[in-house]
């Protein structure tokens, strides 16, 4: 074996590089391994196991797949834990640690040995943390995800994590249902280990993740509990083991073209927001750009083909039996770069023409009968939205895609959560709802609060949706005519940090516009008097690293010295 293969891989630093070897293989002795076994292509598996994270209750499982695929090809598996993030066992919110662990686990991929890697991740923020680690680090990479839970039932409704959380909790609300259902609920809605069982942030990246080329075919939809899931990673064990010979690094994969095919994906999906933020900053990572005006084009051209909640009607274990990305990819060919080049060794265009034939299914539709034609995810520009908003027009009242209305703002979260439901809160249903000071530095973490709850007394009444505008995320699992993004952010001085109840917001989503009904004159006065919220200072530790570095929205909300500067590259 060469020099820098397997054990001998970045040798402890003690001055003598065979005395580092030695006292290596010494230590590593203690736990039974042989010469033999210390003599092969050493292959890395990210544990991303956790006690709180039931999206990754399979990981054990998969990794001893994945060891079974890497010792079949003659290699050395060896797993090393990372952090875990789960959704709801995250304070503030996940996205505020994403970035921790996607240097976490960079820098255990630059300082172990290993010759490969196999990445396991899952839960929204995991994949992304994974792949912007992946492309800083640049050895061979394959990424697989937990997959999704399977669906469930309560009565006689199928449900599933989280469209049917929201829902059910819209309706315990709005006084729909009483406290023994919503309890009886609660033990239903994620009834296995896995992922959500929709078309949420965690579906959405381990779809384009297959679409990006960094996943074996076919391992985007398996459910985790079924017996395939463990063979695709067996599988992805075996062939790390020859990604280890063949040098096939992440930044070949992951070109300016593969993240086009992502984004052409992420639209077909009706995928989710976040699916944008993550996908600009593991391109960033490589100094590619993701191009938002072009991304708004592409969403002229493609339509959403999949029928998956909170968009449609079916959830992922339908998708899978439907075909999965082998369905989706093959009916978006037209628009894919075929060249682009896969973790198999092989191009998009080669895969997809080894897929089975197609058969007849309702859950992917036909490019000539999309489930919505427009485009799924566009992108506002007007005083409001600064250098850019987004809306997921596919998850909008349609009748909503228009509309003025009377600004009722809130200036945090606290004050949203202490506000939002008195019955003397000025408010109807024409009313358009503003959250500011809740983007990436603003909560700090821009967490998932775009989709602003309805106020209690309209939800009493009926009201399901309005207008909501706000500087952070929105979990993909939710729905409504709710703007997100708002950058630059409010706690920096963007736009919302200058709105005033009482104001008139204009959105009109076909010509792209969410514009402030204010006099410029008035605005700089307003301006003027802004201070920065003092949330956004921090002493000591994370915090302090976070607030000093976080990026906005446009790039990713990931740290400013772990994206490649300047830019080389651009989406098509
Ligand atoms: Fe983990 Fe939804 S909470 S994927």
């Amino acid at each position: 074996m060469a020099n820098d293969h397997g054990m001998r891989r970045g040798l402890t630093r003690y001055g003598d590089e065979d005395f580092s070897l030695y006292l290596r293989k010494a230590f590593i002795k203690a736990m039974g391994y042989s010469d033999d076994a210390l003599g092969r292509p050493v292959i890395g598996i990210a544990n991303t196991y956790s006690a709180y994270n039931a999206c990754h209750g399979n990981v054990p499982q998969m990794i001893d797949a994945v060891k079974r695929g890497v010792m079949l090809a003659g290699g050395l598996p060896m797993d090393f834990p990372t952090i875990s993030l789960h959704e709801s066992f995250a304070y503030p919110t996940s996205m505020y640690l994403r970035n921790l662990m996607s240097m976490d686990t960079e820098e255990m991929m630059r300082s172990l040995p290993m010759d490969a890697c196999v990445l396991i991740g899952g839960c929204d923020k995991t994949v992304p943390a994974q792949l912007m680690a992946a492309a800083s680090a640049d050895i061979p990479t394959i990424q697989l995800v937990t997959g999704p839970m399977l669906s469930g039932t309560h009565g006689e409704q199928r449900i599933g994590a989280c469209t049917d959380c929201r829902r059910f909790w819209g309706d315990y609300r709005g006084g729909r249902i009483g406290e023994a259902e919503i309890n009886e609920i609660e033990g239903r809605l994620v009834p296995s280990v896995g992922t959500c069982g929709v078309m949420g942030t965690a579906s959405t990246m381990a779809c384009v993740t297959e679409a990006l080329g960094m996943m074996l075919p076919g391992g985007a939809t398996i459910p985790a509990v079924h017996a395939d899931r463990m063979r695709h990673a067996e599988s992805a064990g075996t062939r790390a083991m020859q990604l280890a010979n063949e040098n096939l690094r992440p930044s070949v994969i992951m070109t300016p073209a593969a993240f086009r095919n992502a984004l052409c994906v992420l639209l077909a999906i009706g995928g989710s927001t976040n699916g944008i933020v993550h996908l600009t900053a593991i391109a960033g990572r490589l100094g590619i750009q993701v191009d938002l005006q072009s991304f708004d084009s592409l969403g002229a051209e493609i339509p959403v083909l999949v029928d998956l909640k909170p968009s449609g009607q079916f959830y992922m274990d339908d998708l899978h039996r439907a075909g999965g990305m082998t369905t989706i990819l093959r009916e978006l060919k037209p628009f894919l770069d075929l060249d682009c080049m896969t973790i198999s060794g092989r191009t998009l265009g080669e895969e997809i023409d080894r897929f089975p034939p197609g058969f007849s299914q309702e859950v992917v539709r036909p490019l000539d009968n999309p489930v919505y034609s427009g485009s799924g995810i566009a992108l506002l520009k007007g005083n409001l939205a600064g250098d850019g908003a987004i809306i997921k027009q596919s998850a909008c009242t349609e009748a909503l895609l228009v509309h003025s209305g009377r600004a009722v703002v809130f200036d945090s979260l606290e004050d949203l959560a202490n506000r939002i439901d008195d019955p003397d809160l000025d408010v109807s249903e024409d009313s358009v709802l503003v959250l500011r000071n809740a983007g990436p530095k603003g909560a700090p973490g821009m967490p998932e609060a775009g989709y602003i709850p309805i106020p209690k007394k309209l939800a009493a009444t009926g009201v399901t949706d309005m207008v909501r505008i706000s500087d952070c995320r929105m979990s993909g699992t939710a729905f409504g005519t709710i703007v997100l993004h708002a950058t630059p952010e409010a706690a920096i001085g963007g736009p919302l940090a200058l709105v005033e109840t009482g104001d008139t917001i204009r959105l009109d989503v076909p010509n792209r516009v969410l514009d402030l009904d204010v006099l410029p004159v008035e605005l700089e006065r307003r301006r003027v008097n802004w201070q920065i919220p003092k949330e956004t200072k921090a002493n000591r530790g994370y915090k302090k690293l976070y607030m000093q570095h976080v990026t906005q929205a446009g790039e990713g909300v990931d740290f400013d010295f772990l994206t490649k500067r300047t830019y080389v590259a651009k989406t098509p």
